[in-house]
């Protein structure tokens, strides 16, 4: 290949290079986190059980103060699976955060008789809620 080819052959790689860039389609628009999925059955289900697991004893969520921490825009602080852990079995949660208590002013909290599946339940619920009143 002659010299003046080579140019030619570069330029023209280069000049299909550049119209591919162009031609590309733009980016796709930078999306919002997607919603949280609610599920209501579910939530109303975690709502109940919340009561009949005497969570509320514990737990207020109207930020009246109790035994422990108020739920209280807990959907901000937390996530679905973080949720389900301390229902069904807070010793994940320390395992985790590698701390027991992890709330300073708090004793840790004991194990509650929770299933997986009314864990998911209760933790819908929670996210369910509407920070900042709670409900
Ligand atoms: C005997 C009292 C008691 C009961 C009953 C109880 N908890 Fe707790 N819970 C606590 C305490 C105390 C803490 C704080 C523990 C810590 O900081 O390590 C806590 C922490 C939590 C947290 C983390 C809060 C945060 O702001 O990060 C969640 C969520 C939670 N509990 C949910 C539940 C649910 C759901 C139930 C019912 C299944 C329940 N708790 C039952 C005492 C209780």
């Amino acid at each position: 290949m002659r010299a003046s080819e080579r140019v030619l052959a570069l330029s023209l790689g280069a000049l299909l290079f550049l119209s591919s860039c162009s031609s590309s389609p733009p980016d796709p628009p930078v999306k919002a986190p997607a919603p949280i999925p609610a599920d209501p059955v579910l939530a109303e289900q975690g709502r109940s059980l919340f009561t009949r697991k005497a969570c509320d004893y514990c737990h207020s969520l109207d930020g009246s103060p109790a035994t422990g921490p108020s739920l209280v825009g807990i959907a901000r602080r937390s996530d679905r699976s973080a949720l389900a852990d301390w229902s069904m079995d807070p010793e994940l949660v320390y395992q985790r955060e590698g701390r027991r208590p992890v709330h300073q002013g708090f004793p840790p909290m004991p194990r509650q008789e929770v299933t997986r599946q009314e864990a998911e339940a209760i933790a819908e619920f929670l996210l369910s809620l509407n920070p900042p009143s709670g409900r």
